[in-house]
């Protein structure tokens, strides 16, 4: 059985940067394997992972659509090679790029295969991560269906927070069948939340999983381009994280 894992929240939180520290997390207890799905259209969770990304599902579906398939190749052998070959390996896990959604037209025979495709890919893994785009409209598209666990990132600013409300609050609306939701608070800058937003917080009904502090590293390695999954054991977010994941996954999936 696969357990997948889905993030939300506004944009900026650091929805990418805790995908990324899950997957850190899930390597080390070798909780694997696991594929990393990054479905924003403004990809860049390979970024924080490390990886070359050679090419996107979006990609091999347009192209199937514009016909670029080779003379004597049946279209199902063509975007079973592009879909491979848009798996990227890594020690412990991979990473699949969903990449710019379909324009206008049909995409139906596309989007079979391509439906077809993941949902084989999918049951090669023990868990599957999914960092989505922000806001929350996107959480009512397919990529977000049946999660086991949906992260929801908030910073600690109030819009940040009322945000993260919102999107728990859209999710058990739409019923896309979550397992269980938790709201992680991060970037904060002191180890305790002020009264007023823990209040909030259970007032709504949503669990909160932990904080993780504003962190120097994670600062610099995103500004020298290095992969936020290759930051120290003890820097102060990876082991806030770790803890987290911890209360949140300790026990066997
Ligand atoms: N705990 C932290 N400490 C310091 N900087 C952080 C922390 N978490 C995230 N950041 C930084 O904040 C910025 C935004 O983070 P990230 O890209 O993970 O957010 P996001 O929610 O995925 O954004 P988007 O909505 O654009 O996809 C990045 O520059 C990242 O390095
Ligand atoms: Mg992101």
């Amino acid at each position: 059985m696969t357990f997948s894992i889905a993030l939300a929240g506004k944009g900026g939180v650091g929805k990418t940067t805790i995908a990324g520290l899950l997957i850190k997390y899930l390597v080390a207890k070798g909780k694997t394997p696991i594929l990393a799905v990054d479905a924003d259209s403004n990809a860049n969770l390979n970024e924080v992972l490390g990886l070359e990304v050679k090419d996107t599902l979006g990609q091999a579906r347009e192209d199937m659509k514009k016909g670029k398939v080779p003379p004597g190749m049946t279209k199902d052998i063509f975007m079973s090679m592009r879909m491979e070959e848009a798996v990227a390996e890594e020690e412990g896990f991979d990473l699949v790029v969903m990449g710019t959604p379909e324009g206008a037209g049909c995409y139906c025979a596309a989007n079979t295969l391509l439906a077809g495709f993941l949902e084989k890919l999918v049951n090669n893994y023990a868990y599957v991560v999914m960092d989505n785009e922000a806001g929350m409209e996107h959480i009512s598209r397919l990529t977000t269906k049946n999660v086991d666990l949906l992260l929801i990132v908030a910073d600690t600013s109030r819009r940040g927070l009322q945000a993260g409300l919102r999107i728990n609050k859209l999710a058990s609306e739409l019923n896309i069948g979550v397992g269980k939701s938790y709201l992680i608070v991060n970037q904060a800058k002191t180890d305790m939340l002020p009264d007023e937003v823990t209040a909030a917080i259970s007032d709504d009904g949503l669990e909160l999983a932990g904080i993780i502090p504003q962190d120097d590293a994670v600062y610099e390695y995103d500004l020298k381009g290095k992969p936020t999954i290759e930051i120290a054991q003890d820097s102060p977010s990876v082991k806030a994280a770790f803890d987290l994941f911890d209360r949140i996954l300790g026990q066997p999936a």
